[in-house]
């Protein structure tokens, strides 16, 4: 069942905007930062510029592209107004990007002093965005919104859980508690990642993959039911890790499974659809879903902890960012036109199509320049010597392709809404 979305109620283009535009921004700096590292930040995920460049792509990148896309989202999918106060945003975004430079670099380079403030802002950020994001999720949404307002309801209390345990962790590395870090670092990889990330991807995949693919839907008792199981399942893996029992490797590999099942479900729609033409989007849905599979049979069946640089790296830049990036390709360009259209002085013929506003043409070119950076982050977790700086000069073009494409639809739009007349 698809219902009619209530575009009447998007935000001012600014706010959603702001968060987007900046995204890819974070991968050009967190490419910059492996680059300078060369092979060291390849031996493994513990490496100091690893977990530098790990934040500036979770906090900076996925965390100010999907503040964005939800608060583009939320509203015209369940017609409730999301408030979020021009100073509250700009808060929230100066917040994210200091958060994420900081975590970077108290990370990257040992800096136990900038521990405390990194996460302040990093958390306080979140936590604006949360508290505007909660009222309106808590909201009673219509019966066809639930499948995605289930997700990320799960995935902003996955949020909560990963932001205490950074936190947590941030006072340890500043000298300010004793903790188990190791079990600490583990628990928040994986409620940001699963918990968060993946749970918000799965949610909002419910509604864009039929809404934007033309597919046919996820099946009822898989969108009712999908997001519980993962919860369910993070939740009793984390007792089994806390307890130290033998049930973690149990819960791991279900979690796993399930993972794996959606990744295969998802692609089964996406071959199954009705338009034939893959835009750069499908492209990107058919990275982020294979890395999604690739990461999950990794992990069950690579020797750990050897492959779990390469298990970050596909479920991070080819799962998380394919899916965003594939999102940017798709929500930025419209934004700025429907915008444009609903000026009051436009006139007929003076809106240019969506396509011309940000054409598939250069998507397409940004999407392989991501596919071989991705392929090169892999080959570099093997043979870091070789590999570790061309992979991260690729992902830097990538990332500052993707910045670019953004930034010019956006300046272009700007132009031409400076030439409307008033009427
Ligand atoms: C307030 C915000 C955050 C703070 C203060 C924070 C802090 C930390 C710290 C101190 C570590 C290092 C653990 C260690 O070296 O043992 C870490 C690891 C990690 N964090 Fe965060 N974090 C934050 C937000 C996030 C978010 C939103 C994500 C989303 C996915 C995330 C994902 C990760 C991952 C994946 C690792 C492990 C990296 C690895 O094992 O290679 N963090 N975090």
């Amino acid at each position: 069942m698809q219902r009619s979305l209530a575009y009447a109620l998007s935000p001012a283009p600014g706010l959603p905007l702001r968060f987007l535009l900046a995204a890819p921004w974070f991968g050009v700096l967190a490419a910059l930062l492996l680059f300078g590292a060369g092979e060291h930040a390849f031996v493994s995920r513990w490496s100091a510029p690893a977990l530098g460049a790990t934040h500036l792509l979770t906090v900076g990148y996925l965390g100010m592209a999907m503040a964005g896309s939800i608060l583009q989202l939320i509203p015209v999918v369940t017609g409730s107004v999301l408030t979020l106060s021009r100073a509250a945003a700009t808060l929230s975004w100066c917040g994210l990007a200091l958060g994420a430079l900081l975590l970077a670099a108290a990370l990257a380079a040992n800096l136990a002093f900038l521990f405390l403030p990194a996460a302040l802002c990093a958390a306080g950020a979140f936590a604006i965005l949360i508290a505007a994001i909660a009222k309106t999720l808590a909201r009673r949404a219509p019966p066809p919104a639930m499948p995605m307002v289930r997700g990320m309801r799960l995935a902003v209390a996955g949020l909560v859980v990963t932001l205490a345990l950074g936190v947590t962790l941030a006072l340890a590395f500043g000298g300010m508690l004793a903790v188990p870090v190791p079990m600490l670092a583990d628990l928040h990889a994986a409620w940001g990642l699963l918990g968060w990330v993946g749970m918000l991807v799965v949610g909002v995949a419910f509604q864009v993959i039929p809404m934007f693919q033309s597919s046919r839907m996820y099946p009822a008792p898989v969108t009712r039911w999908a997001p519980w199981l993962l919860a369910a399942l993070l939740a009793a893996w984390s007792a089994a890790v806390i307890a130290g029992g033998v049930g973690a490797s149990l819960a791991a590999a279900l979690l796993c499974a399930a993972l794996f099942a959606f990744a295969a479900l998802s692609a089964q729609l996406l071959a199954t659809r009705k338009r034939k033409q893959a835009d750069a989007t499908t492209l990107y849905w058919r990275l982020a879903l294979g890395s999604l599979a690739g990461s999950t049979l990794l992990h069950l069946l690579a020797p750990q902890p050897q492959a779990a640089l390469a298990t970050g790296i596909l479920f991070i830049g080819g799962f998380a960012i394919g899916a965003v990036n594939g999102m940017l390709y798709k929500i930025v360009p419209f934004l700025l036109w429907y915008h444009l259209q609903q000026d009051p002085r436009a006139k007929k013929g003076e809106v240019p199509p969506i396509r011309l506003i940000l054409p598939d043409a250069l998507a397409r070119r940004q999407f392989w320049w991501h596919a071989a950076a991705l392929a090169a982050l892999l080959g570099a977790s093997l043979l870091p010597a070789w590999l570790g700086r061309p992979a991260s000069a690729l992902l830097a073009v990538a990332s500052g392709l993707l910045a670019l494409d953004l930034r010019r639809a956006a300046v272009r739009c700007r132009a031409i809404k400076a030439l409307f007349q008033p009427s």
